[in-house]
């Protein structure tokens, strides 16, 4: 399946639907800054991850859009603020939000672009329980991601002898994996789903998530610029805890040459890019990128198994080939 068509149609009327959502307002700025990652496209993998399963529920994807879109408003409001948070200066391609404004800007669109999801999230068509449980669903899942956003920053100052794979596995499940959960929960919750249906495509959702950002911390190492549309190589330079350094620091012996060199580059936002290539060439003669796909992998395989409870569909066959693509693409 192309997966990468299947995105675009299918997000077309999610894509109107955002559109709308950011075109009124009375200063011209803040209209501008939060259209700027929107409008810059994306894969939008969360809504469309929202709206079909909804429909390989039985239900009507066209009911799922409103909620749909909110998901990916509020993915958008928190890219925004990564980027401060992270330092990055590339999104989608495009100038990140604080580098073509200012700073300012950029934490009230992003809080501007959290309001405008709570708008598009009360206009789902759905009972007045489900419109409850799907708000407070949604909340929570964005509660959960600031803890996983504070513990990914705070985890760039803890010495790595003190994190485990534990450690970096509950942060990345909070800070992506959840509201991965929060799309594909509320599209179930949206089509009627049984309580069992619900459940299996959360925990469908929580591995793509899991594997999603194992192979973006890859991706953030190894991928290309003009492709993913972001830097490469700053999760080294800011000291990011990924599952790939953590391995690689407890193989490397405390006398092999490539644990200096890595550990001169990570956390070292003056690494050079040769150092950068080095200590990504250390990650690779220890495995460490391999263990890294190879869980990644692990968690398509798992998401999977939670499939099983889907009748046959054109839809099922698209969230098979969705956890696939979360573990091994180029964008
Ligand atoms: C980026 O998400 C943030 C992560 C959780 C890694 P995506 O890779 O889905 O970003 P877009 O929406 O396609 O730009
Ligand atoms: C993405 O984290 C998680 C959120 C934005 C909530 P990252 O910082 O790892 O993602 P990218 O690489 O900047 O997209
Ligand atoms: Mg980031
Ligand atoms: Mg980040």
């Amino acid at each position: 399946m192309d997966i990468v068509a299947q995105l675009e149609v299918r997000s077309k009327g999610v894509n109107e639907a955002i559109k709308s959502y950011l075109e009124d307002g009375e200063n011209q700025k803040l209209l501008l800054a939060v259209q700027h990652y929107p409008s810059a496209g994306g894969k939008r993998l969360r809504p469309v991850l929202a709206e079909v399963v909804a429909q390989a529920i039985g239900g009507a994807g066209e009911k799922a859009i409103p909620f749909a879109a909110a998901i990916e408003l509020i993915h958008n409001f928190t890219l925004v603020h990564d980027d401060v948070m992270d330092n990055d200066d590339m999104r989608r391609g495009r100038p990140s939000v604080h580098v073509l404004f200012d700073e300012p800007t950029a934490i009230i669109a992003g809080d501007a672009l959290f309001a405008r999801a709570f708008e598009a999230l009360s206009e789902t068509d759905v009972p007045s329980e489900s419109t409850r449980r799907l708000l407070k669903l949604t909340a929570h899942a964005v509660w959960l991601i600031a803890e996983g956003q504070q513990e990914d920053m705070d985890f760039e100052r803890i010495p790595h002898t003190k994190l485990s794979i534990g450690d970096y596995e509950r942060m990345i499940w909070k800070k992506t994996a959840v509201l991965f959960e929060c799309a594909a929960e509320g599209g179930a919750i949206i089509a009627k789903g049984t309580e069992e249906q619900i459940s299996a495509m959360r925990d469908y959702a929580r591995n793509l998530g899991a594997g999603f950002q194992i192979y973006d911390d890859i991706l953030s190492l190894l991928g290309d610029e003009k492709l993913t549309g972001k830097p490469v190589g700053n999760d080294i330079r800011n000291g990011k805890r990924t599952l790939i350094v953590l391995h690689a620091l407890k193989e490397l012996e405390s006398d092999d040459p490539g644990r200096k060199i890595l550990l001169s580059a990570l956390g070292n936002a003056d690494a050079t890019p040769d150092q950068l290539t080095e200590a990504v060439q250390v990650l690779k003669d220890c495995g460490s990128i391999d263990f890294a796909r190879e869980k990644a992998r692990r968690h398509a395989i798992q998401g999977k198994k939670c499939l099983e409870i889907l009748e046959p569909s054109e839809e099922k066959d698209f969230l098979v080939a969705a956890i696939d693509y979360a573990v091994d693409r180029n964008v």
